[in-house]
Order: structure tokens, then sequence, then C-alpha cells
């Protein structure tokens, strides 16, 4: 008797045309989710393998800790209806770039952009865009380097090319983003003007704070690069170290 719910309609085709139509939209959504996790999963293991690399050969680790998440419901919905797209799931995945996100959280600037090149040179992975907000931070003081990518994820009877959203930061633009994002989201902050005034100098101390502390870890590790690429990159930041 306890299951009888479950029993009652065990056959999708047996179902009412409208309910079908609704279970059948649900399946294909929660199937597309399972694919974003499976992306996610696949982008995960990568930085974790090039991190456990790097951990043996430069006896440190430039990734400190890895976070990701699946876009919710809610947050897909109004994607769509600002890009005035319908509400099916060719379009979520045609469209938005951010269902799966992947945040990488480094200690020093120079680790983001080696990470960033030692992912993008993989040939299963392909650039889909780039947006350094290191080099041009963002007004607000936001600083960040992100990718979407694109990744083949083999399922039982297809391959399915799989966008996820890579945002990589160091630690302090990561606890600015944090506030930041607080910020956004209180809408009883008593003079907002002035507290993001404050926010944007601290991003700018922050910058600088990243710049010394990699200065200082060159010190220490003997100007041992982790990658080659991220001097030029570095150089063109022109942020005062003293
Ligand atoms: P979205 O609609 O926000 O995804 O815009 P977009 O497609 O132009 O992407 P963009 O690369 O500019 O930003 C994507 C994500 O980066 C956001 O969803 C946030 O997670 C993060 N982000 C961008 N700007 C800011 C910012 O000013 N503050 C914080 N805290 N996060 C930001
Ligand atoms: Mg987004």
């Amino acid at each position: 008797m306890e299951h009888e719910a479950h029993t009652s309609y065990t056959d999708i085709n047996t179902l009412p045309e409208i309910p079908k139509d609704f279970a059948n939209q649900a399946y294909q959504f929660q199937e597309l989710m399972m694919m974003y996790n499976c992306a996610i999963r696949e982008v995960r293991t990568k930085l974790e393998v090039l991190n456990d690399e790097l951990s043996i050969r430069h006896k440190r680790n430039p990734i400190k800790h890895i976070t990701s998440r699946i876009k919710r419901p809610l947050s897909i919905i109004q994607k769509l209806q600002r890009y005035d797209a319908p509400f099916t799931v060719e379009a979520v995945e045609e469209m938005l770039n951010d269902v799966a996100g992947i945040r990488v959280i480094c200690s020093f600037i120079d680790d983001i952009y080696a990470i960033a090149d030692m992912l993008l040179q993989q040939d299963d992975i392909t650039l889909i865009r780039q947006k350094d907000y290191i080099q041009a931070p963002k007004p607000n003081g936001y600083r960040s380097l992100h990718l979407i990518v694109q990744i083949p994820v083999f399922f039982s009877e297809q391959k399915r090319n799989m966008r996820v959203e890579v945002q990589i930061r160091t630690i302090a633009m990561d606890l600015w983003a944090s506030v930041d994002h607080q910020l956004k989201y209180k809408q009883d902050v008593e003079n907002p003007e002035a507290v993001s005034a404050e926010l944007k100098e601290c991003a700018e101390i922050i910058a600088q704070t990243d710049a010394r502390m990699l200065a200082i870890k060159n010190q220490i590790y003997c100007n041992e690069k982790l990658h080659k690429s991220w001097q030029d990159k570095f150089e063109k930041l022109e942020i005062p170290l003293r």
C-alpha cells in the first residue's frame, strides 16, 4: 500500500497528454542537468590532475581549492527570460554558457594564468570565450579570469559537447567577490554608494597586495615558473610593487 503512488503510472506513455508533456520536459531537463554535472566532473578532474602533477614537480599547490555548481532552475528561467529565449532544454543548451560553473581559487596571480594555459592547451578543450577581468577589471573593481570552455562528454550512445564556465581568481580576489556579491543582494545597506566606493578601494589594495605576494613568492621559489606564458601578461598589469 505504501508504494501505491509510485506504481500508478510506471510508463510515461500511459499518462494523459498534458502530464505526459510535463513529464517529458522534466525528464529532458533532468537529463541535461546530469550532462552538465558530468562536464563539471571532467573539467574538475583535469584541474585536479594539473594540481597533483605540479605539487610533485614544484612542491607547492597552485590551486588552493575548487568549487562547482549547477545553475538553479529559477536562475536558468530568469536568464532565458532576459535573453527572450523559449523555455526549452534546447534553448538552455544553446543560449546559456554558465549552467555548469567551476571556480578555481589560486594562491598567486601567475598561478591563474598558468592553470588557464595548461587547461586550454589540452586538445579536447575548446575555448569558446575568455574575459580577463584581471587585465581589465570591471568598473566596480571585480577581478577574475573567466573562461567558457567546451568539453566532449561520452555517454552510452552519444558524445555531447558541453560548455562550462571556469572562473579563476586568487584567494584575495575571491574574498572581495564574495563581499561584493553579498552587497549586491542586500537591500537594507545604509549607505550603498559609500560602501561600494570603499569596496572599490579595497579591490585596488588587494591587487597591489596580490602583486607583492607574487614578488615574495618568486623570491622564495627563486623565480621558478610553473608555466612560461604568464610573464608578459603580468608585466602588462603595471601594478606598482611598492
Ligand atoms: P552573467 O549574465 O552575469 O553570467 O554575465 P556574462 O555572461 O557577461 O558573464 P561575466 O563573465 O561578465 O560574469 C559571469 C559571472 O562572473 C557572474 O555570474 C558572477 O559569478 C561573476 N561576476 C561577474 N561580475 C561580477 C562582479 O562584479 N562581482 C561579483 N561578485 N561577481 C561577478
Ligand atoms: Mg552567470
